[in-house]
C-alpha cells in the first residue's frame, strides 16, 4: 500500500489507540514488522488553546517513522491550525514532523461522541468533508481518515461518507467495520469495508477483529483492502505483525515462547520507563504486561499482584517468577 509518498510494503499498520500506542508500544511493534505506525488521538483543540501536556503526545523518534499523528476534534479551523503546527513541526521545540496526519472519524466513546467528535462526524458529512479540505489546505503532508461502517445499524453510510472524504482531498481511509451502536461488540462486518473499496479510488485499510495472520488473510481477500491494522490484537501480541508478514509470504511463523515473552514485555516495560515518568509508566504498564502474561498458567494471580505493583523492580520480579513457574522444563509442562 502506497499512501502518497509513503511506502508501506505488506500494509501492516498498527491502529491508534488511546493509552496504549505510545512510543514504548509503536517501538516494540515496529521491531515486529508493523510497517506504519500512527499516535495515540490527540485532541486538536488542545493543542490550539497551548495545553502543556498535549505536545509530548506528538512525540516519536526517527525509527517509528512512517507514521502517522491522529488529531480529533469537530472544528475545522481548530484542525488545520492543529494540524499545520505539526506539520511544520513549530508545535514544540525538537518534535519531528510525521509522514501523514490522521483525522480520527470513528471514537464512539460518550464525552468525544457528545462533543459532535469522532464517530458523530459520520452523522455530519459536509463538516467532515470541510474538515479534511481545512486540513489538506493547511499541510503538505497525507491525510487520512479513519472511520466506521456509520453511526448505527440504520446509518451505515461508510462507502458514501468515504467518497465524500476522497472528493475533499483525504489520501487513504481506513474503515472499522462495526458501527458506533456497536462500540466493541459483535464481528466486524467486511462487506462494508468492501463496499468502501469499491467506491473510492484512494487505498483503504481494513480494520476490525485481526486477531491473527489468518483473519488479516480473511480481511485482504473478502474486502480488496490494500492494508490491515491492528488494534487489540497487538496488545501483549506484537509478533502478530511477524505471523502475518509470514503468511503472506507463504513462510512458516513460530509463536513466541513463553521466556520469550517475558523479555518482550521487560523491554516494553524498559522502553516505557525510559520515555514516560515512573509514576505514569507503571500504572500504565499494568495493562500491558497483564496482556503478555495471559495465557500463561497462573496469570491471573500474576495480574492481581501486577496491579499492587509500584516499581519496576516488583514488576520485573512478578514476570520473572511467572516465567519460571511456565518455564518449558517444569514437570507439569
Ligand atoms: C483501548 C483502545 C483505544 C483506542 N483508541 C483509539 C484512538 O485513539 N483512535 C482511533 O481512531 N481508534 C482508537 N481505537 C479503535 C481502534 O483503533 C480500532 O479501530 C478498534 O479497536 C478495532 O480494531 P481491533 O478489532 O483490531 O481492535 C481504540 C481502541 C481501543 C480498544
Amino acid at each position: 500500500m502506497n499512501i502518497k509518498n509513503i511506502e508501506i510494503p505488506h500494509g501492516l499498520c498498527l491502529a491508534p489507540l488511546a493509552g496504549v500506542s505510545d512510543r514504548a508500544f509503536r517501538k516494540i511493534c515496529r521491531a515486529h514488522g508493523a510497517e506504519y505506525l500512527c499516535s495515540e488521538m490527540v485532541s486538536a483543540a488542545a493543542i490550539c488553546y497551548g495545553d502543556k501536556k498535549t505536545p509530548r503526545l506528538c512525540a516519536f523518534d526517527e525509527d517509528e517513522m512512517p507514521m502517522a499523528i491522529q488529531l480529533f476534534g469537530a472544528r475545522p479551523a481548530f484542525f488545520a491550525e492543529a494540524a499545520k503546527r505539526i506539520a511544520e513541526g513549530t508545535l514544540e521545540a525538537g518534535l519531528r514532523i510525521p509522514a501523514a496526519i490522521d483525522i480520527n472519524m470513528g471514537c464512539p466513546v460518550r464525552k468525544i461522541v457528545s462533543c459532535g467528535e469522532g464517530s458523530a462526524l459520520m452523522r455530519d458529512p459536509q463538516l467532515a468533508a470541510d474538515i479534511v479540505r481545512a486540513v489538506k489546505e493547511a499541510v503538505d503532508i497525507p491525510v487520512t481518515v479513519k472511520i466506521r461502517a456509520g453511526f448505527d445499524e440504520n446509518s451505515v453510510n461508510a462507502p458514501e461518507f468515504a467518497a465524500r472524504l476522497e472528493d475533499a482531498g483525504a489520501d487513504m481511509i481506513c474503515v472499522h467495520g462495526r458501527t458506533r451502536a456497536q462500540m466493541y461488540s459483535g464481528r466486524a462486518d467486511l462487506s462494508v469495508i468492501a463496499a468502501v473499496k469499491a467506491r473510492v479510488r484512494v487505498p483503504v485499510c481494513g480494520n476490525g477483529d485481526i486477531f491473527s495472520a489468518a483473519d488479516a488473510l480473511r480481511m485482504f481477500r473478502e474486502t480488496g483492502c490494500d492494508g490491515v491494522m491492528v488494534a487489540r490484537g497487538a496488545m501483549g501480541n506484537p509478533w502478530i505483525f511477524e505471523e502475518i508478514s509470514a503468511a503472506l509470504s507463504g513462510r512458516p511463523f513460530t509463536p513466541p515462547k513463553k521466556d520469550e515473552i517475558v523479555a518482550e514485555a521487560l523491554r516494553h516495560l524498559s522502553l516505557m520507563l525510559e520515555t514516560k515518568p515512573q509514576a505514569i509508566a507503571i500504572p500504565e504498564a499494568r495493562k500491558h504486561m497483564a496482556q503478555y502474561i495471559r495465557n500463561f498458567r497462573g496469570a491471573a494471580a500474576a495480574r492481581g499482584r501486577l496491579n499492587t505493583c509500584e516499581r519496576e523492580a516488583e514488576m520485573r520480579q512478578v514476570l520473572l517468577e511467572l516465567a519460571s513457574e511456565n518455564s518449558e522444563a517444569t514437570p507439569e509442562n
